[in-house]
Protein backbone atom coordinates (compact mmCIF):
# COMPACT_ATOMS: atom_id res chain seq x y z
CA UNK A 1 0.00 0.00 0.00
CA UNK A 2 2.73 2.67 0.82
CA UNK A 3 4.64 1.36 -1.80
CA UNK A 4 1.58 2.00 -3.98
CA UNK A 5 1.76 5.05 -2.69
CA UNK A 6 5.31 6.25 -3.88
CA UNK A 7 4.85 5.11 -7.16
CA UNK A 8 1.42 7.16 -7.44
CA UNK A 9 3.25 10.65 -6.50
CA UNK A 10 6.71 9.59 -8.24
CA UNK A 11 4.68 8.79 -11.86
CA UNK A 12 2.12 12.12 -11.04
CA UNK A 13 5.84 13.75 -10.55
CA UNK A 14 6.69 12.30 -13.60
CA UNK A 15 3.90 13.02 -15.68
CA UNK A 16 3.09 16.35 -14.74
CA UNK A 17 7.04 17.75 -14.84
CA UNK A 18 8.24 19.45 -17.85
CA UNK A 19 11.60 18.12 -16.42
CA UNK A 20 11.58 14.64 -17.01
CA UNK A 21 11.02 14.52 -20.88
CA UNK A 22 13.43 11.97 -21.81
CA UNK A 23 13.96 8.22 -21.11
CA UNK A 24 17.47 8.58 -19.36
CA UNK A 25 15.61 10.39 -16.70
CA UNK A 26 12.27 8.77 -16.59
CA UNK A 27 14.13 5.37 -15.93
CA UNK A 28 16.28 6.66 -13.49
CA UNK A 29 13.14 8.09 -11.24
CA UNK A 30 11.60 4.36 -11.51
CA UNK A 31 14.60 2.89 -10.68
CA UNK A 32 15.12 5.20 -7.86
CA UNK A 33 11.51 4.11 -7.22
CA UNK A 34 12.17 0.99 -7.03
CA UNK A 35 15.35 1.02 -4.60
CA UNK A 36 12.77 3.05 -2.15
CA UNK A 37 10.99 -0.19 -1.24
CA UNK A 38 12.64 0.01 2.03
CA UNK A 39 13.53 3.30 2.82
CA UNK A 40 15.62 4.70 5.69
CA UNK A 41 13.01 6.68 7.35
CA UNK A 42 14.40 9.79 9.84
CA UNK A 43 11.55 10.55 11.83
CA UNK A 44 11.25 14.36 13.28
CA UNK A 45 9.71 15.05 16.49
CA UNK A 46 6.04 15.91 15.26
CA UNK A 47 5.65 12.40 13.06
CA UNK A 48 2.63 10.17 13.21
CA UNK A 49 4.64 7.32 14.89
CA UNK A 50 3.84 8.95 18.48
CA UNK A 51 0.83 9.50 18.21
CA UNK A 52 -2.18 7.79 19.94
CA UNK A 53 -4.02 4.59 18.00
CA UNK A 54 -0.79 4.49 15.55
CA UNK A 55 2.21 2.34 15.74
CA UNK A 56 4.93 1.75 13.40
CA UNK A 57 6.60 -1.23 12.31
CA UNK A 58 10.75 -1.08 12.56
CA UNK A 59 10.80 0.47 8.83
CA UNK A 60 8.87 3.38 9.75
CA UNK A 61 5.67 2.27 7.80
CA UNK A 62 2.78 3.01 9.71
CA UNK A 63 0.60 0.38 10.79
CA UNK A 64 -2.87 1.11 12.61
CA UNK A 65 -3.99 -0.97 15.75
CA UNK A 66 -6.78 -0.33 14.21
CA UNK A 67 -8.59 -1.33 10.91
CA UNK A 68 -7.17 1.46 8.85
CA UNK A 69 -3.33 1.39 8.04
CA UNK A 70 -1.78 4.79 7.55
CA UNK A 71 0.75 5.90 5.06
CA UNK A 72 3.80 8.32 5.56
CA UNK A 73 6.00 9.76 2.54
CA UNK A 74 9.39 10.70 3.48
CA UNK A 75 11.18 11.39 0.59
CA UNK A 76 13.38 14.01 2.33
CA UNK A 77 17.09 14.65 1.42
CA UNK A 78 16.66 13.12 -2.21
CA UNK A 79 17.67 14.94 -5.36
CA UNK A 80 13.91 14.56 -6.63
CA UNK A 81 12.13 17.02 -8.60
CA UNK A 82 8.78 17.68 -10.48
CA UNK A 83 5.26 18.82 -9.06
CA UNK A 84 2.91 17.90 -6.89
CA UNK A 85 0.31 15.92 -8.08
CA UNK A 86 -3.46 16.69 -7.76
CA UNK A 87 -4.32 14.67 -4.42
CA UNK A 88 -2.96 12.25 -2.21
CA UNK A 89 -5.18 9.19 -0.63
CA UNK A 90 -6.78 9.56 2.25
CA UNK A 91 -4.82 7.57 4.87
CA UNK A 92 -1.93 9.59 3.90
CA UNK A 93 -0.78 10.90 8.03
CA UNK A 94 2.90 12.60 6.91
CA UNK A 95 3.93 13.89 3.84
CA UNK A 96 7.44 15.11 4.55
CA UNK A 97 9.38 16.29 0.79
CA UNK A 98 12.24 18.51 2.08
CA UNK A 99 15.16 18.98 0.66
CA UNK A 100 14.69 17.89 -2.58
CA UNK A 101 13.75 20.06 -5.73
CA UNK A 102 9.86 19.85 -6.25
CA UNK A 103 8.51 23.43 -7.67
CA UNK A 104 5.22 24.53 -9.06
CA UNK A 105 2.26 25.42 -6.55
CA UNK A 106 -0.30 23.33 -4.24
CA UNK A 107 -2.95 22.29 -6.29
CA UNK A 108 -6.08 23.59 -4.15
CA UNK A 109 -7.03 20.09 -4.37
CA UNK A 110 -4.12 18.32 -2.79
CA UNK A 111 -5.14 18.05 0.32
CA UNK A 112 -8.96 17.19 -0.56
CA UNK A 113 -8.90 13.76 0.62
CA UNK A 114 -6.17 13.88 3.36
CA UNK A 115 -8.68 13.78 6.22
CA UNK A 116 -5.70 11.61 8.64
CA UNK A 117 -2.72 14.01 7.36
CA UNK A 118 -0.92 15.40 10.36
CA UNK A 119 2.41 16.71 9.05
CA UNK A 120 2.94 18.62 6.01
CA UNK A 121 6.73 19.84 5.30
CA UNK A 122 7.74 21.05 1.84
CA UNK A 123 11.51 22.72 3.38
CA UNK A 124 14.01 23.76 1.13
CA UNK A 125 12.44 23.09 -2.13
CA UNK A 126 11.50 25.67 -4.75
CA UNK A 127 7.52 25.59 -4.21
CA UNK A 128 6.03 29.00 -5.73
CA UNK A 129 2.44 30.48 -5.54
CA UNK A 130 0.83 30.64 -1.86
CA UNK A 131 0.60 29.04 1.36
CA UNK A 132 -2.58 26.54 1.51
CA UNK A 133 -3.86 28.36 4.71
CA UNK A 134 -7.46 26.97 4.34
CA UNK A 135 -6.12 23.17 5.12
CA UNK A 136 -8.35 22.93 7.86
CA UNK A 137 -11.03 24.15 6.82
CA UNK A 138 -12.30 21.48 4.43
CA UNK A 139 -9.46 18.43 4.42
CA UNK A 140 -7.12 17.96 6.87
CA UNK A 141 -8.16 18.94 10.12
CA UNK A 142 -5.68 16.80 12.35
CA UNK A 143 -2.51 18.62 10.87
CA UNK A 144 0.03 19.14 13.32
CA UNK A 145 2.90 20.29 11.55
CA UNK A 146 3.27 22.41 8.65
CA UNK A 147 6.62 23.69 7.06
CA UNK A 148 7.18 25.46 3.72
CA UNK A 149 10.21 27.22 4.75
CA UNK A 150 13.20 27.83 1.91
CA UNK A 151 10.65 28.23 -0.84
CA UNK A 152 9.40 30.63 -3.12
CA UNK A 153 6.24 31.06 -2.01
CA UNK A 154 4.58 34.63 -2.28
CA UNK A 155 1.59 36.69 -1.55
CA UNK A 156 0.18 37.10 2.13
CA UNK A 157 -1.38 34.55 3.93
CA UNK A 158 -5.20 34.61 4.02
CA UNK A 159 -6.84 33.12 6.94
CA UNK A 160 -8.00 29.88 7.56
CA UNK A 161 -4.87 28.50 9.94
CA UNK A 162 -7.19 29.56 13.35
CA UNK A 163 -9.54 26.59 12.40
CA UNK A 164 -6.58 23.99 12.85
CA UNK A 165 -7.25 22.88 16.04
CA UNK A 166 -3.90 20.83 16.48
CA UNK A 167 -1.62 22.67 14.67
CA UNK A 168 1.72 23.07 17.03
CA UNK A 169 4.80 24.32 14.20
CA UNK A 170 4.15 26.47 11.73
CA UNK A 171 6.89 27.21 9.75
CA UNK A 172 7.19 29.90 6.31
CA UNK A 173 10.82 31.59 6.73
CA UNK A 174 13.09 32.39 3.76
CA UNK A 175 10.18 32.86 1.15
CA UNK A 176 8.93 35.72 -0.39
CA UNK A 177 5.37 36.16 1.82
CA UNK A 178 4.03 39.84 2.34
CA UNK A 179 0.98 41.54 4.06
CA UNK A 180 0.13 41.42 7.95
CA UNK A 181 0.15 38.18 9.59
CA UNK A 182 -3.62 36.76 9.35
CA UNK A 183 -5.82 37.25 12.03
CA UNK A 184 -6.69 34.30 12.76
CA UNK A 185 -3.35 33.15 13.73
CA UNK A 186 -4.51 34.64 17.39
CA UNK A 187 -7.06 31.85 17.37
CA UNK A 188 -4.91 28.96 16.51
CA UNK A 189 -3.86 28.41 20.45
CA UNK A 190 -2.14 25.00 20.07
CA UNK A 191 0.91 26.41 18.48
CA UNK A 192 3.72 26.43 19.90
CA UNK A 193 6.36 27.55 16.93
CA UNK A 194 6.14 30.02 15.13
CA UNK A 195 8.88 30.61 12.55
CA UNK A 196 8.06 33.46 9.67
CA UNK A 197 11.62 34.78 9.39
CA UNK A 198 13.00 36.70 6.45
CA UNK A 199 9.71 37.52 4.29
CA UNK A 200 8.32 40.69 3.95
CA UNK A 201 5.72 40.55 6.24
CA UNK A 202 4.60 44.21 7.94
CA UNK A 203 2.07 45.52 10.36
CA UNK A 204 1.86 44.46 13.90
CA UNK A 205 2.10 41.76 16.37
CA UNK A 206 -1.63 41.26 17.99
CA UNK A 207 -1.33 41.68 21.75
CA UNK A 208 -3.58 38.38 21.24
CA UNK A 209 -0.40 36.42 21.19
CA UNK A 210 -1.22 36.08 24.87
CA UNK A 211 -3.88 33.02 23.52
CA UNK A 212 -1.06 31.00 22.47
CA UNK A 213 -0.39 30.02 26.09
CA UNK A 214 1.84 27.24 24.55
CA UNK A 215 4.21 29.39 22.12
CA UNK A 216 7.49 28.55 22.31
CA UNK A 217 9.46 29.66 19.89
CA UNK A 218 8.79 32.86 18.16
CA UNK A 219 10.72 33.82 14.88
CA UNK A 220 9.76 36.93 13.21
CA UNK A 221 13.08 38.14 12.49
CA UNK A 222 14.51 40.01 9.03
CA UNK A 223 10.98 41.40 8.27
CA UNK A 224 9.05 44.18 8.40
CA UNK A 225 7.19 44.32 11.34
CA UNK A 226 5.66 47.67 12.97
CA UNK A 227 4.04 49.21 15.81
CA UNK A 228 4.23 48.41 19.20
CA UNK A 229 5.33 44.86 20.71
CA UNK A 230 2.67 43.31 22.56
CA UNK A 231 3.80 44.00 26.04
CA UNK A 232 1.78 41.18 27.82
CA UNK A 233 4.03 39.09 26.08
CA UNK A 234 6.24 38.00 29.44
CA UNK A 235 2.51 35.94 30.08
CA UNK A 236 3.75 33.66 27.22
CA UNK A 237 5.70 31.40 30.06
CA UNK A 238 6.84 28.72 27.84
CA UNK A 239 8.72 30.95 25.48
CA UNK A 240 12.45 29.77 24.89
CA UNK A 241 12.98 31.51 21.62
CA UNK A 242 12.21 35.25 20.96
CA UNK A 243 13.66 36.47 17.70
CA UNK A 244 12.63 39.70 16.23
CA UNK A 245 15.42 41.05 14.80
CA UNK A 246 15.47 43.47 11.85
CA UNK A 247 12.09 44.12 12.18
CA UNK A 248 10.58 48.01 12.77
CA UNK A 249 9.01 47.37 15.96
CA UNK A 250 8.42 50.14 18.75
CA UNK A 251 8.10 50.18 22.48
CA UNK A 252 9.16 51.19 26.24
CA UNK A 253 11.27 48.04 26.92
CA UNK A 254 11.31 49.85 30.77
CA UNK A 255 8.18 48.49 30.84
CA UNK A 256 8.10 44.32 29.76
CA UNK A 257 8.04 42.12 32.45
CA UNK A 258 9.69 38.97 31.55
CA UNK A 259 10.11 37.77 35.08
CA UNK A 260 8.17 34.72 34.19
CA UNK A 261 9.94 33.31 31.30
CA UNK A 262 12.45 30.92 33.48
CA UNK A 263 13.22 28.68 29.79
CA UNK A 264 14.26 31.91 27.73
CA UNK A 265 17.53 31.00 25.99
CA UNK A 266 18.08 33.48 23.88
CA UNK A 267 16.21 36.92 23.25
CA UNK A 268 17.03 39.07 19.90
CA UNK A 269 16.06 42.50 19.54
CA UNK A 270 18.87 43.94 17.11
CA UNK A 271 17.72 46.43 14.74
CA UNK A 272 14.19 47.72 15.95
CA UNK A 273 12.83 50.90 17.85
CA UNK A 274 12.50 50.02 21.28
CA UNK A 275 13.07 52.77 23.67
CA UNK A 276 13.44 53.04 27.36
CA UNK A 277 15.93 51.63 29.29
CA UNK A 278 17.83 47.99 29.87
CA UNK A 279 14.41 45.73 31.17
CA UNK A 280 15.60 44.85 34.23
CA UNK A 281 13.18 41.91 34.39
CA UNK A 282 15.67 40.34 31.65
CA UNK A 283 17.54 39.42 34.71
CA UNK A 284 14.87 36.83 36.06
CA UNK A 285 15.21 34.69 32.97
CA UNK A 286 17.56 31.86 34.54
CA UNK A 287 18.09 30.24 31.25
CA UNK A 288 19.09 32.96 28.96
CA UNK A 289 22.36 31.89 27.11
CA UNK A 290 21.98 35.17 24.55
CA UNK A 291 20.58 38.09 24.01
CA UNK A 292 21.16 41.12 21.51
CA UNK A 293 19.59 44.12 21.97
CA UNK A 294 21.66 46.67 19.77
CA UNK A 295 20.79 49.33 17.66
CA UNK A 296 17.93 50.46 19.11
CA UNK A 297 16.90 53.38 21.03
CA UNK A 298 17.65 52.53 24.32
CA UNK A 299 19.11 54.31 27.07
CA UNK A 300 21.15 51.48 28.64
CA UNK A 301 22.69 50.79 31.93
CA UNK A 302 23.85 47.35 33.14
CA UNK A 303 23.01 46.65 36.52
CA UNK A 304 24.96 43.62 39.05
CA UNK A 305 21.78 41.38 38.94
CA UNK A 306 23.02 40.72 35.29
CA UNK A 307 25.73 37.96 37.39
CA UNK A 308 22.68 36.33 38.01
CA UNK A 309 22.06 34.96 34.39
CA UNK A 310 24.68 32.23 34.76
CA UNK A 311 24.45 30.76 31.36
CA UNK A 312 24.88 34.00 29.57
CA UNK A 313 27.82 33.17 26.86
CA UNK A 314 26.60 36.26 24.44
CA UNK A 315 25.53 39.50 24.88
CA UNK A 316 25.33 42.66 22.80
CA UNK A 317 24.19 46.05 23.70
CA UNK A 318 26.22 48.11 20.94
CA UNK A 319 25.05 51.62 20.48
CA UNK A 320 22.56 51.58 23.82
CA UNK A 321 24.43 55.07 25.18
CA UNK A 322 26.07 52.76 28.16
CA UNK A 323 28.30 54.91 30.29
CA UNK A 324 30.80 54.35 32.70
CA UNK A 325 33.06 51.85 31.43
CA UNK A 326 34.91 51.11 34.61
CA UNK A 327 31.73 50.01 35.90
CA UNK A 328 30.43 47.73 33.13
CA UNK A 329 33.81 45.76 32.82
CA UNK A 330 33.56 45.67 36.66
CA UNK A 331 30.15 43.94 36.86
CA UNK A 332 30.57 41.89 33.43
CA UNK A 333 34.27 40.40 34.22
CA UNK A 334 31.70 38.89 36.56
CA UNK A 335 29.68 36.62 34.07
CA UNK A 336 31.57 33.57 33.96
CA UNK A 337 30.20 31.90 30.95
CA UNK A 338 30.60 34.81 29.29
CA UNK A 339 32.15 34.40 25.55
CA UNK A 340 31.14 36.64 23.30
CA UNK A 341 30.61 40.56 24.64
CA UNK A 342 30.20 43.31 21.96
CA UNK A 343 29.59 47.26 23.54
CA UNK A 344 30.34 48.81 20.70
CA UNK A 345 29.36 52.70 20.05
CA UNK A 346 28.99 53.37 23.54
CA UNK A 347 31.01 55.07 26.68
CA UNK A 348 31.63 57.33 23.49
CA UNK A 349 35.45 59.39 24.75
CA UNK A 350 35.41 57.82 27.46
CA UNK A 351 38.97 56.90 29.15
CA UNK A 352 40.06 52.82 28.83
CA UNK A 353 40.40 52.09 32.22
CA UNK A 354 44.16 51.10 32.87
CA UNK A 355 44.75 50.01 36.43
CA UNK A 356 45.87 46.89 37.31
CA UNK A 357 42.49 45.22 39.79
CA UNK A 358 39.98 46.48 36.47
CA UNK A 359 39.90 42.54 35.56
CA UNK A 360 40.92 40.09 38.28
CA UNK A 361 42.55 37.06 37.95
CA UNK A 362 39.14 34.83 37.46
CA UNK A 363 37.72 37.47 35.53
CA UNK A 364 36.03 36.81 32.04
CA UNK A 365 37.11 33.50 32.28
CA UNK A 366 35.67 32.41 29.47
CA UNK A 367 35.37 35.55 27.29
CA UNK A 368 36.71 35.03 23.44
CA UNK A 369 35.52 38.20 21.58
CA UNK A 370 35.57 41.53 22.98
CA UNK A 371 34.32 44.47 21.31
CA UNK A 372 34.43 48.49 21.87
CA UNK A 373 34.24 49.33 18.13
CA UNK A 374 33.57 52.57 17.47
CA UNK A 375 33.79 53.53 21.36
CA UNK A 376 36.28 56.14 20.53
CA UNK A 377 37.58 55.29 23.88
CA UNK A 378 41.27 57.09 25.07
CA UNK A 379 44.71 56.46 26.86
CA UNK A 380 46.78 53.44 25.95
CA UNK A 381 46.06 49.81 25.49
CA UNK A 382 45.77 48.44 28.68
CA UNK A 383 47.54 46.08 30.79
CA UNK A 384 44.39 43.87 31.93
CA UNK A 385 43.38 43.07 27.98
CA UNK A 386 46.58 40.34 28.64
CA UNK A 387 45.15 38.66 31.31
CA UNK A 388 42.21 37.37 29.32
CA UNK A 389 43.98 34.31 28.43
CA UNK A 390 41.43 32.86 25.90
CA UNK A 391 41.36 35.97 24.50
CA UNK A 392 40.93 35.25 20.17
CA UNK A 393 39.57 38.37 18.21
CA UNK A 394 39.47 41.19 20.49
CA UNK A 395 37.89 43.92 18.23
CA UNK A 396 39.06 47.17 19.11
CA UNK A 397 38.67 50.07 17.30
CA UNK A 398 40.41 52.53 19.85
C1 LIG B 1 18.19 13.35 -21.15
O1 LIG B 1 18.52 13.88 -19.85
C2 LIG B 1 19.83 13.57 -19.45
C3 LIG B 1 20.00 14.04 -18.00
O2 LIG B 1 19.57 15.35 -17.83
C4 LIG B 1 20.82 14.23 -20.38
O3 LIG B 1 22.14 13.90 -19.98
C5 LIG B 1 20.56 13.72 -21.80
O4 LIG B 1 21.39 14.40 -22.69
C6 LIG B 1 19.11 13.91 -22.20
N1 LIG B 1 18.85 13.25 -23.45
C7 LIG B 1 18.19 13.83 -24.43
C8 LIG B 1 17.98 13.00 -25.61
O5 LIG B 1 17.76 14.97 -24.36
C1 LIG C 1 17.27 13.32 11.16
O1 LIG C 1 16.80 14.63 10.93
C2 LIG C 1 17.21 15.55 11.88
C3 LIG C 1 16.55 16.90 11.61
O2 LIG C 1 16.11 16.98 10.30
C4 LIG C 1 18.72 15.64 11.87
O3 LIG C 1 19.15 16.55 12.84
C5 LIG C 1 19.32 14.28 12.16
O4 LIG C 1 20.71 14.35 12.07
C6 LIG C 1 18.78 13.25 11.19
N1 LIG C 1 19.24 11.93 11.59
C7 LIG C 1 19.76 11.06 10.72
C8 LIG C 1 20.15 9.72 11.29
O5 LIG C 1 19.89 11.32 9.54
C1 LIG D 1 18.55 22.05 0.79
O1 LIG D 1 18.59 20.73 0.32
C2 LIG D 1 19.81 20.35 -0.28
C3 LIG D 1 19.69 18.93 -0.73
O2 LIG D 1 18.59 18.76 -1.52
C4 LIG D 1 20.94 20.50 0.68
O3 LIG D 1 22.15 20.23 0.02
C5 LIG D 1 20.97 21.91 1.21
O4 LIG D 1 21.96 22.02 2.20
C6 LIG D 1 19.62 22.26 1.82
N1 LIG D 1 19.63 23.64 2.23
C7 LIG D 1 19.19 24.02 3.40
C8 LIG D 1 19.27 25.47 3.67
O5 LIG D 1 18.74 23.24 4.23
C1 LIG E 1 -3.88 39.63 0.38
O1 LIG E 1 -3.64 39.56 -1.00
C2 LIG E 1 -4.79 39.64 -1.78
C3 LIG E 1 -4.44 39.45 -3.23
O2 LIG E 1 -3.17 38.98 -3.39
C4 LIG E 1 -5.46 40.99 -1.57
O3 LIG E 1 -6.65 41.04 -2.29
C5 LIG E 1 -5.77 41.16 -0.08
O4 LIG E 1 -6.27 42.44 0.15
C6 LIG E 1 -4.53 40.95 0.74
N1 LIG E 1 -4.90 40.98 2.13
C7 LIG E 1 -4.30 41.72 3.02
C8 LIG E 1 -4.83 41.62 4.40
O5 LIG E 1 -3.37 42.44 2.73
C1 LIG F 1 -11.36 33.56 16.73
O1 LIG F 1 -12.22 32.74 17.51
C2 LIG F 1 -13.29 33.44 18.08
C3 LIG F 1 -14.05 32.51 18.99
O2 LIG F 1 -13.64 31.22 18.89
C4 LIG F 1 -14.17 34.00 16.98
O3 LIG F 1 -15.23 34.72 17.54
C5 LIG F 1 -13.34 34.91 16.11
O4 LIG F 1 -14.09 35.35 15.00
C6 LIG F 1 -12.11 34.21 15.59
N1 LIG F 1 -11.26 35.17 14.95
C7 LIG F 1 -10.89 35.07 13.68
C8 LIG F 1 -10.07 36.17 13.16
O5 LIG F 1 -11.20 34.12 13.01
C1 LIG G 1 -8.03 35.82 23.06
O1 LIG G 1 -8.52 35.66 24.38
C2 LIG G 1 -9.37 36.69 24.78
C3 LIG G 1 -9.67 36.49 26.24
O2 LIG G 1 -9.80 35.16 26.53
C4 LIG G 1 -10.62 36.65 23.90
O3 LIG G 1 -11.49 37.69 24.26
C5 LIG G 1 -10.21 36.80 22.45
O4 LIG G 1 -11.31 36.65 21.61
C6 LIG G 1 -9.19 35.78 22.07
N1 LIG G 1 -8.71 36.06 20.75
C7 LIG G 1 -8.65 35.15 19.83
C8 LIG G 1 -8.12 35.59 18.51
O5 LIG G 1 -8.96 34.01 20.05
C1 LIG H 1 -0.58 23.16 25.96
O1 LIG H 1 0.31 22.09 26.21
C2 LIG H 1 -0.17 21.19 27.22
C3 LIG H 1 0.93 20.21 27.51
O2 LIG H 1 1.49 19.74 26.34
C4 LIG H 1 -1.45 20.54 26.72
O3 LIG H 1 -1.93 19.67 27.70
C5 LIG H 1 -2.47 21.62 26.45
O4 LIG H 1 -3.61 21.06 25.88
C6 LIG H 1 -1.91 22.64 25.46
N1 LIG H 1 -2.83 23.75 25.33
C7 LIG H 1 -3.36 24.07 24.18
C8 LIG H 1 -4.24 25.25 24.18
O5 LIG H 1 -3.09 23.46 23.18
C1 LIG I 1 9.88 52.28 10.50
O1 LIG I 1 9.01 53.10 11.26
C2 LIG I 1 9.24 54.47 11.12
C3 LIG I 1 8.27 55.23 12.01
O2 LIG I 1 8.04 54.57 13.19
C4 LIG I 1 9.02 54.87 9.67
O3 LIG I 1 9.35 56.22 9.51
C5 LIG I 1 9.93 54.02 8.77
O4 LIG I 1 9.64 54.28 7.43
C6 LIG I 1 9.72 52.56 9.03
N1 LIG I 1 10.68 51.81 8.27
C7 LIG I 1 10.34 50.71 7.59
C8 LIG I 1 11.45 50.01 6.87
O5 LIG I 1 9.21 50.27 7.60
C1 LIG J 1 9.80 54.08 29.66
O1 LIG J 1 9.06 53.68 30.77
C2 LIG J 1 9.62 54.11 31.99
C3 LIG J 1 8.83 53.46 33.12
O2 LIG J 1 7.47 53.53 32.88
C4 LIG J 1 9.58 55.62 32.04
O3 LIG J 1 10.14 56.08 33.25
C5 LIG J 1 10.37 56.18 30.87
O4 LIG J 1 10.26 57.57 30.81
C6 LIG J 1 9.90 55.58 29.56
N1 LIG J 1 10.82 55.96 28.53
C7 LIG J 1 10.45 56.31 27.30
C8 LIG J 1 11.54 56.64 26.35
O5 LIG J 1 9.28 56.34 26.98
C1 LIG K 1 31.72 54.83 37.60
O1 LIG K 1 31.24 53.85 38.48
C2 LIG K 1 32.04 53.72 39.65
C3 LIG K 1 31.47 52.58 40.45
O2 LIG K 1 31.70 51.38 39.78
C4 LIG K 1 32.01 55.01 40.44
O3 LIG K 1 32.84 54.88 41.56
C5 LIG K 1 32.46 56.14 39.56
O4 LIG K 1 32.30 57.36 40.25
C6 LIG K 1 31.68 56.17 38.27
N1 LIG K 1 32.23 57.16 37.39
C7 LIG K 1 31.50 58.06 36.81
C8 LIG K 1 32.24 59.01 35.90
O5 LIG K 1 30.30 58.16 36.99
Amino acid sequence: MARGLLFFLLLSSIMSTNYARNETQRSSLLSFALTLSSPSLNWTSVDCCHWEGVTCDHDGWVTDQGSISKEILDLSYNRMFGELPLFIPSSTCMVDLSNNNFHGTIPSSFFRRARDLTSFNVRNNTFSGSIPSSICLHSSPLIRLLDFSINKFSSNISGGLGKCSKLQVFRAGYNRLSGPLPEDIYNATTLEEISLPSNAFHGDISDEIVNLTNLTILELYVNQFSGMLPMNMGKLSKLELILLHFNNLTGNLSMLDFSKLSRLTKLDFVSNQFTGVFPTSLYSCKSLKAFRLSLNDLDGQIQPEILSLKSLSFHSLSASRLSNITRVLNILMGCKSLKVLILSNNFIGEEMPNGDGIVDVDGFQNLGILSFRGCQLTGPLPVWLSKIKKARGLGFVL
